[in-house]
Order: C-alpha cells, then sequence, then structure tokens
C-alpha cells in the first residue's frame, strides 16, 4: 500500500470503528460482532505500529461505558471490575494450575453460568434498600433505582444491617424477547438486536410506564463492597446468602474440586445454553473460598481469583436460498445472504451480509449450498463457512452482475476497499440511499425520514432529489394514504429546523465518497465556505488533516461533476448553511493544535473540541510533531504513550486548559 492509501485505510476504520463505539455503547444497537470489531481494532492497531508517522485519529482511545452525562450518576463504593476470559477449558485448567501455585494449594472453584445481561449494582445500608445503579465505566455508574424497581422479587430490606453492594445480572427473558421483537416489527419499529441490548436499553428508559410493559428480571451472583464482617466465607455461601435474603439466583452453581467435573459442568452448561430462558454466554469460575481472594489479589481490570469460560459462539446450518445484491448512497454493491429462517443466539436469522464480492469468492459460494452460521456477540449473523458435504451435484457457483442490479450500468471496482461501484450517476437506488442518509442522524437529523418514506415520496413524485425536501407540498402528503396528519406534520417541522444544522453536517449530508463526519468537520473548519472548498486543489485539500489522495481526489470528483454543483446550488438556494459558523470566542489558541485522549471528567470530548475551536485552536486526529499540546483525561491510551515518546508534545490536564482560558476572561 502506498501511504496515502495506507492513510485512507486507516480514516475508513478509524470512521467505522467510532461508528461502532456509539452503536454499542450509547445506543445499545451493535450492527457488528464483537469478534468482527476486534478484527476492525485489530487491523488499525497493525497499521498504527507500522506507520507510527502517520497521523491517526484516537478512536482506540475511546473508553466504552453505558454513562449517560445527563443522569444521575453515583460513585461505586468498589470497582466493579470485568473479569479475564478464556476460550477453552484447558486455559481454565492452566489457570487453576498457576493459582494452586501461588497459594501452595488446589482451591476448590465454584462454577456459575455467566449471565449475558447488564450488570448491576445495589446498595444497602442499614438493612434497607437504597439506590440501583449501572456498571457505568466500572467506577461511577448511573441511577435507574425507579425502573429497577419494576423488576419482581427484590427485597426492599435484609437482615444485614452494614452498607454492603450486591451486584448481579439484569436480563430479558427470551421468550419475551422474541414477543417484543415481533411487535416492534410490526409497529415498524427498530428491533433489539438481543435479549442483553433489549436489558440495557430498558432499565435506561426515561419514562418508567413503559419500563413496566418490560418484563425484566436479575440474577445475583456477587458483592462489592461491605462494611464489617461479611456474613459469608465462600462463594457457595454467599449465594446461599443471597438466596435466603430473597434475591434470585441461578440454581446452576456447582462447587467442583476436580478437573473431570469441571470439564463436564463446561460441557453441559454448553449443551443446556439453548434451553434456559435467559442467555449465558460461558461458564464463570471463581476461587471458592472468599479469604483466598483477598491473597490471590486484583490486575488493574480483573480479580486473579476468577476467569469466564468463554463459550464457542453457537453455530447453526442452514441453507443458501438467493443473493441479494444491494446498492448504497455511494454505488457500493453488498451482496446479502438470503437463508432459510433459522433461530440462533437469541433471534431468527434469515440474511446475512457478505460484504463484497471478494467475500462471495472465498467462501466459494454455490447455489443451494449449506452453510455454516455463526453469530458470535450474539448479534449479526456471519457465514463461516460451506459444508461441502452437502454441495448438491452440478450445482452451480453464484453468479457475479458485471452490472447494477436496479439501473444496469458498468460496474467499476476500488482496489483498496475491494468494493464494486455502480457508475450510474442517476441510478434510482443511489438516490434513495443518499436522501436517507442526508436525512440520518449524523447528517441533517431528519427524524421521520427513514427507508419506507423515502421510497414512498419517490415512488409518489413528491421528490426527485434531496433539494427537493424543502420544497415539499405538505398538502399532497397528507392525502397520501396510511401518512397521518401529525406525522406529516412533524416531518414538515423537522426538515424546516434541519436548516440550522451547520456547515460541517450539511457537508457530511452530502455524501460525499469516503468524508465521514471527522474530515467533514475538518474540512468545514479549513475552509471554512463551500466555494473555497469547491475550488480547493487536491493539493490543498491534502493538507486537511487525515485527507489523503484518495480522499481528496474524491472530493475534486464530486465537485466536478455538474450535477453536484446543481444540488449544492440548490441547498444555498433554500437557505442551508454553506459556510462555517465557528462561534468565535476569542483567538486565544490561534497557531495551536491539541488532541484530547482519555475522558474528560467536566465536559464531553466533543464539546472540548469545540471549545477549543471557538478559541482558535485546531484539533488534530493524531500524535504528531505538529501537535503543540494534548488534552490528558481519565485512562488516556497509546496517544499519551506516543506523545511522550515524542517528547515535543506539551501535556496537559483538562482543568490545565480550562484555567488557561479562564485566565484570560
Ligand atoms: S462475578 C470482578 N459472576 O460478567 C467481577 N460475573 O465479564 C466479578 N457476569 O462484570 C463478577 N455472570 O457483569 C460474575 N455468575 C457471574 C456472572 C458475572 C455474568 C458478568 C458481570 C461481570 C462480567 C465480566
Amino acid at each position: 500500500m502506498t501511504k496515502s492509501q495506507i492513510r485512507s485505510r486507516i480514516q475508513i476504520l478509524s470512521a467505522e470503528i467510532e461508528r461502532h463505539n456509539r452503536l454499542y455503547y450509547a445506543e445499545a444497537s451493535p450492527e457488528i460482532t464483537d469478534y468482527e470489531y476486534d478484527l476492525l481494532v485489530q487491523e488499525l492497531q497493525d497499521l498504527q505500529a507500522k506507520h507510527p508517522l502517520v497521523q491517526t485519529p484516537d478512536v482506540l482511545d475511546k473508553v466504552g461505558d453505558d454513562l449517560d452525562k445527563s443522569a444521575k450518576n453515583i460513585p461505586h463504593k468498589q470497582r466493579m471490575a470485568s473479569l479475564a476470559n478464556a476460550y477453552s477449558i484447558q486455559e481454565v485448567i492452566a489457570w487453576w494450575d498457576k493459582i494452586s501455585l501461588e497459594l501452595g494449594g488446589r482451591p476448590e472453584l465454584c462454577l456459575e453460568p455467566k449471565i449475558d445481561g447488564f450488570g448491576i449494582n445495589l446498595f444497602f445500608s442499614s438493612g434497607k434498600f437504597q439506590y440501583a445503579t449501572t456498571r457505568g465505566d466500572g467506577a461511577v455508574g448511573e441511577d435507574v433505582s425507579e425502573n429497577f424497581l419494576t423488576l419482581p422479587q427484590i427485597p426492599r430490606t435484609i437482615s444485614f444491617q452494614n452498607d454492603i453492594e450486591i451486584r448481579g445480572e439484569i436480563y430479558f427473558p427470551i421468550q419475551d424477547f422474541l414477543a417484543m421483537n415481533e411487535a416492534r416489527r410490526q409497529n415498524e419499529e427498530k428491533p433489539f438486536a438481543n435479549p442483553r441490548n433489549a436489558a440495557a436499553g430498558s432499565i435506561k428508559l426515561k419514562d418508567i410506564a413503559l419500563v413496566k410493559d418490560r418484563p425484566l428480571r436479575a440474577f445475583f451472583y456477587t458483592t462489592g463492597y461491605i462494611a464489617g464482617t461479611a456474613p459469608f466465607g465462600s462463594q457457595d455461601e454467599l449465594l446461599r446468602w443471597l438466596k435466603d435474603s430473597g434475591f434470585p439466583i441461578s440454581d446452576k452453581h456447582y462447587v467442583c474440586v476436580d478437573e473431570d467435573s469441571l470439564i463436564d459442568f463446561c460441557t453441559q452448561m454448553e449443551a443446556l445454553r439453548n434451553e434456559l430462558d435467559y442467555d449465558i454466554d460461558g461458564v464463570v469460575v471463581k476461587v471458592d473460598n472468599l479469604a483466598l481472594h483477598n491473597r490471590l489479589g486484583s490486575t488493574s481490570k480483573s480479580p486473579k481469583w476468577a476467569i469466564a469460560y468463554k463459550f464457542k459462539p453457537d453455530e447453526k446450518e442452514t441453507l443458501l436460498k438467493s443473493v441479494d445484491f444491494q446498492v448504497g448512497r455511494t454505488g457500493a454493491i453488498t451482496p446479502v445472504a438470503i437463508l432459510e429462517p433459522v433461530y440462533i443466539s437469541g433471534s431468527t436469522v434469515s440474511r446475512s451480509t457478505l460484504h463484497n464480492f471478494d467475500e462471495i469468492r472465498r467462501l466459494d459460494l454455490h447455489e443451494g449450498d449449506t452453510i455454516r452460521l455463526i453469530k458470535s456477540g450474539e448479534i449479526i449473523p456471519k457465514i463461516l463457512a460451506v459444508n461441502f458435504d452437502k454441495r448438491l451435484a452440478g450445482a452451480e457457483p453464484i453468479s457475479l452482475p458485471d452490472t447494477c442490479p436496479v439501473c444496469h450500468s458498468p460496474l467499476s471496482r476500488e482496489e483498496e476497499a475491494a468494493i464494486e461501484y455502480c457508475s450510474s450517476a442517476d441510478c434510482p437506488a443511489q438516490l434513495a440511499r443518499s436522501i436517507e442518509h442526508f436525512a440520518s442522524r449524523d447528517a441533517m437529523d431528519i427524524t421521520g425520514l427513514g427507508t419506507f418514506i423515502v421510497s414512498r415520496f419517490l415512488k409518489e413524485g413528491i421528490i426527485e432529489s434531496v433539494a427537493d425536501l424543502y420544497g415539499i407540498d405538505f398538502a399532497k402528503v397528507k392525502e397520501l394514504e396510511r401518512i397521518g396528519e401529525k406525522s406529516a406534520q412533524n416531518l414538515q417541522e423537522a426538515i424546516q429546523k434541519s436548516k440550522d444544522k451547520n456547515f460541517d453536517r450539511v457537508l457530511f449530508a452530502l455524501g460525499i465518497r469516503h468524508v465521514g463526519t471527522v474530515t467533514a468537520r475538518n474540512l468545514a473548519v479549513h475552509f471554512q465556505t463551500i466555494e473555497a472548498l469547491e475550488q480547493a486543489t487536491n493539493q490543498e485539500l491534502s493538507e486537511v488533516p487525515e485527507v489523503g489522495d484518495i480522499i481528496a481526489k474524491s472530493i475534486s470528483d464530486y465537485f466536478a461533476n455538474p450535477k453536484n454543483l446543481r444540488l449544492v446550488q440548490e441547498l444555498i438556494g433554500q437557505g442551508l448553511k454553506m459556510s462555517y459558523e465557528s462561534e468565535q470566542e476569542s483567538e486565544l489558541l490561534a497557531e495551536l493544535s491539541f488532541l484530547v485522549t482519555g475522558s474528560l471528567k467536566s465536559i464531553s470530548r466533543k464539546d472540548m473540541e469545540s471549545l477549543i475551536i471557538s478559541h482558535g485552536g485546531k484539533i488534530l486526529s493524531g500524535v504528531s510533531k505538529s501537535l503543540d499540546y494534548l488534552i490528558v483525561g481519565e485512562k488516556p491510551g497509546s496517544k499519551l504513550t506516543k506523545a511522550e515518546k515524542l517528547g515535543t508534545v506539551k501535556i496537559i490536564s483538562e482543568d490545565e486548559l480550562l484555567t488557561m482560558l479562564e485566565r484570560d476572561k
């Protein structure tokens, strides 16, 4: 790869990772499996390690948490740690050997199913329930007491009078989950990806009346902080104590003394996973005697007295019925496998993306093949391989189109990304997708303008292009069947309101290939106006952080197309913002460049960046010689190490920056 290809790849990966972080942590609605996410991260880390001089956005530093900054947050009295994972029983045995050596004897183990739900922490004081908090970032959780108390069978009082934190997992029973998703689909609401996300989404609902309709349940299995002496000496006793105090616990735990019963328990649990009404994704193996926990201690992330044996992803076989080729807004063609519906890890799967043509070749897919399907993070299905033993005699390979499946224009291939594109500028599928993109949340955020309405509007001739959105005849819309007056009214307001979006959002909304939200903002800040951007040479474009040859070419190609220029003109005519409004407060930070890493205490990262920009500073997305200041929050990642190594970057805290700005007021 050339340097600019590397830079482009890094940018594409970073934008993807950032999007998946948001989907996973903030929206509880992931689109890819944990495994696929790990692959993206791995690729980005490898590229960063091999090319330390290429500036990289710091998506890998972002610490995932479920905290909503607007909610009431309460610090945990003892950290909510996570567990080290083992992916084979051999690894668990190796861990057992290691701690046995350290303890000078083989400790008994308590084995429990690993509940795949949403972690919860309860605090009791003087025997009374005080509050329930989410895991949050491990140190601070979000207060969800009111919603939590809708769960049945939660004791409000316990006989233990000292302060105590009691911990467990909230889950959404699978049968109820399937029924709820079915109802959501019928109401054209987005279904939840899996029971875990449904539990997370439900416990955080703002409207308690809605929570009451969600049949949440919980299991408890451990404690956090305890004042004074604990009323139990082992994990087994702890579970009995929880049960006697009225907390629901999983009845599947087992104290084991030898390897054979360890293996038996893990195998039995793995076989049982499809029969329970809650998802389990492994077995938690804990040293039973609690006194030994203190002796073994913890690493910074997890205790040494426990390990999670993770099951292999559930795997099913099913029939490949056909392959659909879908056209995206940039013309990218994505093949999707249409499958004989099969139930796997919490939902019924009938489609699975194949990403690109190369994937079909790699799998060697033939018509009528039986394929092996997994859902590793219990999220998005993935075809693992073909079961060649079941291939039908004379089956033909899946044929790959050489024209667009919608408009039949020839396809062109972009080698770096291994993607085929429809080459037409007038493809109706591209038009529909680009209108959806224009209206999407990170773009113009026009609520109510989704796939269904867009295709309806195009079909009925209400709109023919993006620009038409601003001149819709709503009298006509109100006459359409199945579109209520109220939703037409809301849509009209949402469209009107979108005109207030700043230039960077408009730029992103245009849907220029490879221009994600970060690049759009960098371009807007750098060029300030659409005219300056339009006239920029490739050389000038490359001066913008993270814009390499591929992105530069994509931008100049976009503005070389008269149709796009016409669209921009029309949008200007409609009053959309085509110059960047920076709300300039001062020039205090002019000529200085900044990068924020880790999580900040008093302000979100985005707000910090806007603050810096409003004082004339520039934001870079990676550590390099041109970086002046690195602002370090909690849990900084590799950026800090890199900056320290370089030695030229000034490393400051969030408070120091705020004081810098304050002092000058
Ligand atoms: S004990 C120090 N027991 O798995 C953490 N955790 O990956 C002690 N989990 O954060 C946790 N079932 O949310 C424990 N039987 C079980 C569990 C369990 C599920 C969750 C829990 C924890 C995560 C670790």
